[in-house]
């Protein structure tokens, strides 16, 4: 991604120690965060520095890197640092069975990291034809170059038909609690990309009056049946979709896939701490007495999803 005419990761390695973008700092600073070991990674999953699955499968890899002397205690630390991104475990075992086939662990890691990238750029060249020319896009939470280490994967569609010159306009929810719209339209600023921030509640009131075409989100994990685990909210903007007739895609890549889980039930859906919906950025918005629940994602079941756009194609449902 491009951030003040530089090219720049969402992660990479770098003198024996993982470099991430501080995606908690953005975008008020531009700021990075240096991992040195295996818990420092660690955190930097848990605590959002880096976050959306397939960066965080790239982090894992990287941090499987720092942890080579202790593998099997590496892979059980990086596991449990956040459950439904399918991506994290899908990296693991790659690195454990490359490792374990006398492959170098960094070699193996930065292989991973470029094929993700390869991938998303797949996912925005098949994606590009859902663009018409003058199309208004919704896209919930982050999916971009942030969350995916570079292109994204909803937005990397957008990114395409913008080079393309087609005239777009993306509403950008702002996806309560962690506020992942904010990156999302940090990403569009960037890119000349026309958008708005709405309010997670405002999108139906938008589609209702026909101004999404269509569409376009992230996924953490997709079961074999084809329902979605993604951001908390978006089973509601699928629901809305199908009512308004707006089609309505997942873009991801085949490492999104578990075809171990047959239905969306089986996901684990990661419960999250409660200060993320009392606070933002550490300040208090609600007092601390309130009693909170705060489920990181939810799942939509594949009967409201148009079609998964991966770096294979677009499948119809
Ligand atoms: O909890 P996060 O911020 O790590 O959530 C991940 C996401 O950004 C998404 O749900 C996203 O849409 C899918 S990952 C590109």
């Amino acid at each position: 991604m491009n951030v003040e005419g530089k090219e720049y990761h969402a992660l990479w390695f770098e003198n024996d120690a993982i470099r991430f973008i501080d995606q908690r700092k953005l975008p008020y600073t531009f700021e990075f965060y240096t991992a040195h070991t295996v818990d420092a990674c660690v955190f930097a999953i848990k605590d959002m520095v880096v976050r959306g699955a397939p960066a965080i499968g790239v982090a894992a890899a990287y941090g499987m890197v720092l942890g080579q002397k202790d593998s099997d205690g590496a892979a059980d630390k990086l596991r449990k640092t956040r459950p439904t991104a399918y991506d994290l475990f899908y990296s693991i075992k790659y690195m454990t069975d490359g490792v374990a086939n006398g492959k170098d662990a960094l070699t193996l890691a930065n292989t991973y990291a470029k094929t993700i990238i390869n991938k998303c750029r797949r996912i925005g060249e098949h994606g590009e034809r859902l663009i018409g020319d003058g199309a208004t896009i919704l896209t919930h939470c982050n999916a971009g170059a942030l969350a995916t280490v570079d292109y994204g994967t909803a937005l990397a569609p957008l990114r395409n038909a913008h080079k393309k010159k087609k005239k777009m306009f993306v509403f950008v929810d702002e996806t309560r609690p962690r506020l992942q719209g904010m990156l999302t339209a940090w990403e569009l600023e960037q890119e000349g990309i026309n958008y708005a921030l709405i309010a997670d509640n405002a999108a139906g009131h938008f589609m209702k009056k026909g101004e999404i075409d269509v569409v376009i989100t992230g996924a953490d994990r997709i079961a074999k049946n084809g329902d979605v685990a993604n951001k908390i909210g978006t089973y509601e903007k699928a629901v809305l979709a199908k009512e308004n007739d707006i089609p309505f895609y997942v873009a991801a890549p085949i490492s999104t896939f578990d075809n171990a889980l047959q239905c969306g039930e089986e996901i684990v859906i990661e419960q999250r701490k409660r200060d993320e919906v009392l606070q933002v950025n550490d300040c208090d918005i609600m007092p601390g007495w309130i009693n909170v629940k705060n489920p990181a994602f939810d799942i939509t079941p594949a009967k409201y999803i148009t079609g998964y756009i991966t770096e294979k194609g677009i499948e119809k449902c």
